[in-house]
């Protein structure tokens, strides 16, 4: 035993050795979990088309400050340690600083600089943006096949929803349009504008504005007095949705009725009596999920309305329930059906 470790103790040294020479210095922050995001650079220029981001710090100082409070600002480029900081999205600078430079503050020679060595940035249609981003960020199943999502086919690219460098929108205070007071009531405490888009994904915005930004009939939704507690910030789009992508329904994190049980629980059985209307049709056939007037999200405003969609037909008899048991109940159905998303104990869920 004691002699097999020996015999490798010299092969194992050496080859430590090898490693430690070979591998580039460890630049990431320290994460529990390797990143989820694999590497890959643009269509790659001549290393001499690089500049270095120092060189952009001289006349962009406001988004090499806030570049450099992220994530992106620490990447490393294995082999190709020329393309860092700005120039990984940007790609080659050093043209359009050479010329910027040369024009020595003359604005007409500024703006001809630019026309002759344009820098990308991101104001190239949809997909070539959001291209620049795909490079590395195609490891994660979700903006894997963002280019298949509604969002993608609406012309959405990520910087869109997400900023780099967030220069402008830090210094927008507003609370997001929060107009409604119950809103304010349930407002936990935010983070301060100036430091939160780094602990949120580098979004423009928080959610939900992010979303509402566009969305404007899911604001006026969750505005309701029966929702979801999206507004008082409880809550998020993404709880339900993805935002990238997903193969289901409306972009839903999970195939419909299990994105609801992930908090839900007590909701995902399984019984013994299902309620086919649970689990076929999914919660949505009476609950919705966004807001509305009803209580418990309901979708329609009387109970019995809402069974009665389905049970119809009881032997024949149109629209009469319990016609066959001789008598015809008023009120809500749940009056006596209380187990409704379905029961071990009762077929008919009474109980
Ligand atoms: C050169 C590769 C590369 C490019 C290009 C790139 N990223 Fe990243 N990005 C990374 C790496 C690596 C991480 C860190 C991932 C991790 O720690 O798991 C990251 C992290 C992120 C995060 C999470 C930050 C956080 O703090 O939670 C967001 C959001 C993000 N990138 C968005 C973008 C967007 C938007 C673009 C295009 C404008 C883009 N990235 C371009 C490599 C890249
Ligand atoms: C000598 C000063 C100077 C240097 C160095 C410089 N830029 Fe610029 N850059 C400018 C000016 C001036 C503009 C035009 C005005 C503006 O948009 O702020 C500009 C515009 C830009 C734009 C917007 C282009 C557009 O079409 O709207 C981007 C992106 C950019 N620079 C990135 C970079 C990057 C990345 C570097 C480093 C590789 C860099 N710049 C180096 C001065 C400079
Ligand atoms: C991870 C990708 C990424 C990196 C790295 C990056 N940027 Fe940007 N940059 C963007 C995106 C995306 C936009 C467009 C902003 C938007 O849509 O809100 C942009 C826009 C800009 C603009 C133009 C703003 C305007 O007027 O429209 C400048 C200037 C700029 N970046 C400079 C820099 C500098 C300087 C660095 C390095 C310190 C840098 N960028 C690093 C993604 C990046
Ligand atoms: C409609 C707005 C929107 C668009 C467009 C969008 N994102 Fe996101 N992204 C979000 C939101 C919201 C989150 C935070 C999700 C959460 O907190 O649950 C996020 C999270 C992320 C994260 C960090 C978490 C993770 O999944 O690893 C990365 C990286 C990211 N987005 C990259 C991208 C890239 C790359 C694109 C373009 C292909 C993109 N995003 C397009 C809204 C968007
Ligand atoms: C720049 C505008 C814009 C922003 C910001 C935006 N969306 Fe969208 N979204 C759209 C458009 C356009 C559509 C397609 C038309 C529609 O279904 O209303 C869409 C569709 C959707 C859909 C339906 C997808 C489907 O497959 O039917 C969901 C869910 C969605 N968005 C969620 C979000 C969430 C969550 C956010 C915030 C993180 C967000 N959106 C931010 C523009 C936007
Ligand atoms: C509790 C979970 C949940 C939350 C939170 C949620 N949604 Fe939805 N959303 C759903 C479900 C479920 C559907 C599908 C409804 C259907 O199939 O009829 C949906 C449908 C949608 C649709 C497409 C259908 C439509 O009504 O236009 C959009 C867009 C959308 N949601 C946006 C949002 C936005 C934006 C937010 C945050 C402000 C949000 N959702 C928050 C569950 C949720
Ligand atoms: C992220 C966790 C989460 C998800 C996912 C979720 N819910 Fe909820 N739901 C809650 C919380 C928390 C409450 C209690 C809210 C309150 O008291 O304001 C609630 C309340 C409800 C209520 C009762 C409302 C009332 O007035 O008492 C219904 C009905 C409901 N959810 C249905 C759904 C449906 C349908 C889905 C799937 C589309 C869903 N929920 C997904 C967390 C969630
Ligand atoms: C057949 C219609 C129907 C379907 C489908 C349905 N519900 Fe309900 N749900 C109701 C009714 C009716 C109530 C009101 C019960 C009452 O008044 O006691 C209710 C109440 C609730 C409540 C609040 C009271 C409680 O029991 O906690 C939640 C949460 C809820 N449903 C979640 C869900 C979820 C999650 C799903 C999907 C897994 C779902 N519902 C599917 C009809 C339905
Ligand atoms: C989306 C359609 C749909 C809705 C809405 C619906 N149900 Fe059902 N329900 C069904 C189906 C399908 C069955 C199974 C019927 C069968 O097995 O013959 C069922 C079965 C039942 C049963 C068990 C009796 C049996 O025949 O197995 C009861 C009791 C019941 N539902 C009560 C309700 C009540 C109360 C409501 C309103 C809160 C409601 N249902 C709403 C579709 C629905
Ligand atoms: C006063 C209590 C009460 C009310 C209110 C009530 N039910 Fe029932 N329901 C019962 C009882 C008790 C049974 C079981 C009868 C049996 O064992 O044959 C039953 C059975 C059923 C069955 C299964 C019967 C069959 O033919 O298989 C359905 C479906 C049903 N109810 C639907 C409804 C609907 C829909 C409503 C609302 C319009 C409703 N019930 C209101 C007490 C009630």
């Amino acid at each position: 035993m004691f002699r097999l470790k020996a015999r490798w103790l010299l092969p194992s040294f050496l080859f430590c050795l090898v490693l430690s020479r070979d591998l580039p210095a460890q630049k990431l922050p320290e994460a529990s979990s390797g990143p989820s995001v694999s590497w890959q650079y643009l269509a790659a220029s001549p290393p001499g088309d690089y500049t270095g981001p120092e060189r952009c710090r001289s006349c962009h100082k406001p988004e090499f400050a806030e570049f450099n409070k992220t994530v992106h600002a620490r990447l490393a480029a294995p082999g190709k340690d020329y393309i860092t900081g700005c120039e990984v999205c940007h790609g080659p600078g050093k043209a359009h600083s050479g010329a910027v430079e040369a024009a020595r503050g003359d604005d007409q020679k500024i703006a001809a600089a630019l026309k002759q060595f344009p820098i990308f940035a991101f104001r190239a249609n949809p997909q070539e943006n959001a291209a620049r981003c795909l490079t590395c960020h195609i490891t994660s199943n979700q903006q894997d096949s963002f280019a298949h999502s509604e969002h993608a086919a609406h012309g959405l690219s990520c910087n869109q929803c997400h900023a780099t460098h967030l220069v402008d929108e830090i210094k927008d205070q507003s609370k997001g349009g929060l107009t409604y007071p119950q809103a304010y009531f349930f407002q936990v405490p935010k983070l301060a504008d100036e430091v939160r888009w780094l602990h949120n994904s580098l979004l423009k915005r928080s959610e939900p504005e992010a979303c509402y930004t566009c969305h404007r009939t899911i604001e006026a939704q969750f505005a309701l007095p029966v929702h979801h507690r999206v507004p008082e910030g409880l809550m998020k789009c993404t709880d339900c949705h993805s935002p990238h992508s997903s193969l289901n329904r409306a972009s839903l994190n999970k195939p419909y009725w299990e994105t609801c049980v992930k908090c839900h629980v007590e909701k995902r059985g399984p019984y013994v009596f299902e309620h086919p209307a649970v689990k076929v049709e999914g919660c949505v056939i009476c609950h919705n999920p966004h807001g509305n007037t009803n209580r418990m999200l309901l979708v329609r405003r009387e109970g019995r309305q809402l069974c009665l969609q389905c049970h119809t037909a009881f032997h024949g008899q149109l629209g009469v329930p319990h016609g066959r048991l001789g008598f015809a109940p008023g009120g809500e159905c749940v009056r006596c059906h209380v187990a409704v998303h379905g029961s071990n104990w009762d077929e008919n869920f009474l109980r």
